[in-house]
């Protein structure tokens, strides 16, 4: 797509599944990318492909969403590389596969600090430069869990829940600018996503789920994205039937209750 070309292009959680599909999608469109996460060996590989695929440039910059203090000196490290950054991609995370009841506190804490205090901390530290700037688009991948919640998921559900919160209000903040914010909530997508998961105890499951192993291929979620970004989009949903929850949810919740409790969801 014509509307990359020369954009810089910054995605955490590129290192695999869907960070990795929109990595290579925004290189075949001719972009400059940073990409981040914390295995910089996988960061590497797709770094590889996103050259073979047309990346006009290729930072490989390693993070730990969840060591919020190193966050700023990173962006400030990469903002000396590449002068500003145009789309920033939030899209590292981590899910959960276990009970509320079996999930110990501090798992709980882990899923927030990633996925939620991670991502504001990073953007929180991109942001004045977008407003210095004038320019950016902020893209942050939730999930159908970030409109309603499911069993085995309820701090995973809850991150994403929060980050919406967050999201929204920071639109509201920018309205005046011209720096976008858009909320992406995927359905199953077929990822390493279910084997990455923290259980009760926080050790890995380790396995792929029935329901990710039938979800949507990454770079059709990439597409969609891309799609979703050109289009100034403040929201999408996407995925398969799981989709019918946000509806259910929103305008029969009692029922929706019931469906959830007994719906199979790994
Ligand atoms: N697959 C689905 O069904 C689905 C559905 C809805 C939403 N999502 C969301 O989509 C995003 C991508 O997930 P995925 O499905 O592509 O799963 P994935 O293959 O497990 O990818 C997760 C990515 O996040 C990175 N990450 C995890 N912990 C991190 C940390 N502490 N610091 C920095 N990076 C970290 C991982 O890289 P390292 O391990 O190298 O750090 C990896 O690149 C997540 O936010 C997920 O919640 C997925």
């Amino acid at each position: 797509m014509a509307y990359f070309k020369n954009k810089r292009i910054w995605i955490t959680g590129a290192s695999s599944g869907i960070g990795e599909a929109l990595a290579v999608a925004f290189a075949a469109s001719g972009a400059h990318l940073i990409l981040s996460a914390r295995n910089e060996q996988e960061l590497n590989r797709v770094a590889a492909a996103c050259g073979q695929a047309g990346a006009l440039s290729v930072l490989v910059e390693p993070m730990d969403l969840g060591a919020h203090d190193s966050l700023p000196v990173i962006v400030d490290k990469v903002l000396k590389k590449v002068g500003k950054v145009d789309i920033l991609i939030n899209n590292g995370g981590i899910s959960q596969r276990a009970l509320a009841a079996d999930t110990a506190l501090d798992v709980d804490k882990k899923l927030m600090n990633i996925n939620y205090f991670g991502t504001v901390a990073l953007t929180k530290a991109l942001l004045p430069s977008m407003i210095t700037h004038q320019l950016g688009h902020i893209v942050t991948i939730t999930s159908l869990t970030g409109k309603f919640g499911s069993p085995y998921r309820s701090s995973y559900a809850a991150s994403k829940h929060a980050l919406h919160g967050f999201f929204d209000s920071l639109r509201a903040e920018l309205v005046q600018t011209p720096i976008k914010v858009t909320l992406v909530c995927p359905g199953y997508v077929r990822t390493n996503v279910s084997i990455h998961a923290l259980t009760g105890d926080g050790s890995q499951l380790g396995t792929m789920d029935e329901a990710t192993d039938r979800g949507m291929e990454p770079a059709e979620v990439a597409r969609k994205v891309l799609r979703a970004i050109e289009q100034g989009k403040e929201e999408i949903w996407f995925g398969g039937k799981e989709v019918l929850g946000v509806y259910l949810k929103r305008f029969f919740p009692t029922y929706f209750s019931k469906v959830i409790g007994r719906t199979k969801v790994r």
